[in-house]
């Protein structure tokens, strides 16, 4: 075979190869914190949105905007959105938990159960014909056979009996080679004593690692869902006892859940978690190496711990052969400038925005690198922008030390190296020139031995 010829095979294989990806699509949705009693708060607290009263809107102002839930009006924009938005090769909805918000936590289980049911019921209308895969968060309540009963539409057996013991499971994409973990992060976090007890938390572990040998030793990529995912929260005290209240993996979880990302990152295509309120994005290196990455998705609800944000939902577009994830949309609700109606946009697309080639570990660990870049803000900007939806637009308060924090909180996943990294801007930095302290070392010495 001569050159030419070679690189016609080549070329032809490329090809083949590209045109063998099949593109599908998949919703990530988090952290709905519905409200059923919304509106008698709205009355009492002023929290007033998307109702079309202009006047009252403009006179509540951004912040009132943020301090409440869900009602049940924004769940429904939202799922009207997406089923207007709907691909024609939507695959699957994956659902990320936080159904109910933290202000129902003192009412009846029946209550609880009730405003799962709605929402539950809304969804599957929306994808009357998609499976919806829900992972539990800390204000869902536990497995339960009720449950199971509502979601067993969506859930084939096998994945039910883990779920009702346990909360989590997996599913295998039949058409693929794509298999789904959906982890329960509720027994691995902080407050798990008090739903479970400990031995289920263990045996999530087991199950686990025997599910992803499985998965390698069938060729299948995974793909793990959960509600908390590994890492800090970069406003929080990384791995203090309170950081591992409200849902956080406490420090033995972190450490041994990025233990297992590490060890089977060659099955490991893509995580997806929520939680945190916030559109951000965490990596996982072995020796050095970016092996595995984590997408974070924003909430639906406006209201944050601590900050707030508009609410978001994101639409996957991947390759269902594969299941290499190849880009995602961010659609976005304007909160505080909706002027009496409900406009979901268009955010932003993860590829084109931060430039990636791809989405991959090494292409997000350089996109790491360009957001920790002092001298140039642009890539920094649309971090902290896309963080909380385009409610925080100006960065210009973050500074050189709040520009690292974001650094080590997406690239020290691990407690303590996030708290060794934030307290050494130095060491991190020192990469980017290390010519000069040499030369001033050098410099010194020649000094020295010319005496
Ligand atoms: C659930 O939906 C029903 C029917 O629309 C409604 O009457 C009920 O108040 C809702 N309950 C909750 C808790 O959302
Ligand atoms: C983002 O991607 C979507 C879906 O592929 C596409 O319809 C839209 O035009 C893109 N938007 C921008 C701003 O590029
Ligand atoms: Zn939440």
């Amino acid at each position: 075979m001569n050159l030419r010829n070679l690189v016609v095979y080549i070329t032809s294989l490329l090809w083949l190869n590209l045109t063998d990806a099949k593109i599908g699509y998949f919703w990530h949705i988090t952290d709905l914190h519905y409200d059923p009693f919304h509106s008698s708060r709205e009355i009492h607290r002023g929290c007033k949105y998307n109702r079309g009263d202009t006047e009252h809107g403009h006179r509540a102002g951004r912040h009132r905007d943020h301090t409440c839930d869900s009602s049940w009006s924004l769940i429904q924009s939202a799922a009207a959105f997406m089923a207007e938005r709907h691909p024609d090769t939507l695959e699957f909805v994956l659902w990320t938990g936080d159904i109910l918000s933290s202000s129902m936590e003192h009412e009846s289980e029946e209550t609880k159960l009730e405003a799962v049911r709605n929402v539950t019921d809304v969804l599957s209308r929306t994808f009357s014909s998609q499976f919806v895969f829900p992972a539990l968060g800390h204000n869902d309540p536990p497995p339960s056979r009720r449950l199971v009963d509502m979601w067993m539409q969506w859930l084939p057996t096998e994945a039910l009996q883990t779920f009702e013991t346990g909360g989590y499971y997996t599913i295998e994409q039949s058409r693929s080679k794509l298999r789904i973990v959906v982890l329960n992060s509720v027994l691995w976090a902080g407050g798990a004593a008090k739903t479970d007890g400990p031995h289920r938390g263990r045996s999530q572990w087991e199950w686990l690692e025997h599910v992803l040998s499985k998965a390698r030793r069938k060729n299948e990529m995974v793909y793990l869902v959960a509600h908390a995912g590994p890492g800090v929260d970069e406003r929080h005290n990384a791995g203090s006892s309170s950081a591992a209240g409200g849902g956080e993996l406490t420090p033995t979880a972190n450490t041994r859940l990025l233990h297992v990302i590490r060890a089977f990152s060659d099955v490991i295509a893509g995580q997806f978690y929520g939680h945190r309120h916030a559109d951000t994005f965490r990596l996982v290196y072995s020796e050095g190496r970016p092996v595995s990455w984590a997408l974070l998705g924003p909430s639906v609800t406006p209201r944050g711990a601590g900050s707030m944000s508009n609410p978001g939902l994101r639409l996957y577009k991947f390759d269902s052969n594969t299941g290499k994830v190849l880009d995602y949309t961010q659609y976005y609700l304007d909160v505080t400038n909706t002027r009496g109606e409900v406009h979901w946009a268009v955010e932003y697309n993860l590829t084109q925005y931060y430039g990636l080639r791809e989405v991959s570990a090494t292409s997000l660990d350089s996109l790491a690198k360009k957001i920790r870049n002092f001298h140039d803000r642009t890539t920094l900007t649309k971090y902290v922008t896309a963080l909380r939806v385009r409610h925080v637009t100006d960065v210009s308060d973050c500074d050189a030390a709040c520009t690292h924090v974001h650094f080590c909180a997406i690239t020290r996943a691990d407690f303590h190296e996030y708290r060794t990294c934030v307290r050494n801007p130095a060491s991190a930095l020192a990469s980017r020139a290390p010519q000069i302290p040499a030369a001033v070392i050098l410099y010194a010495f020649l000094i020295l031995i010319s005496c």
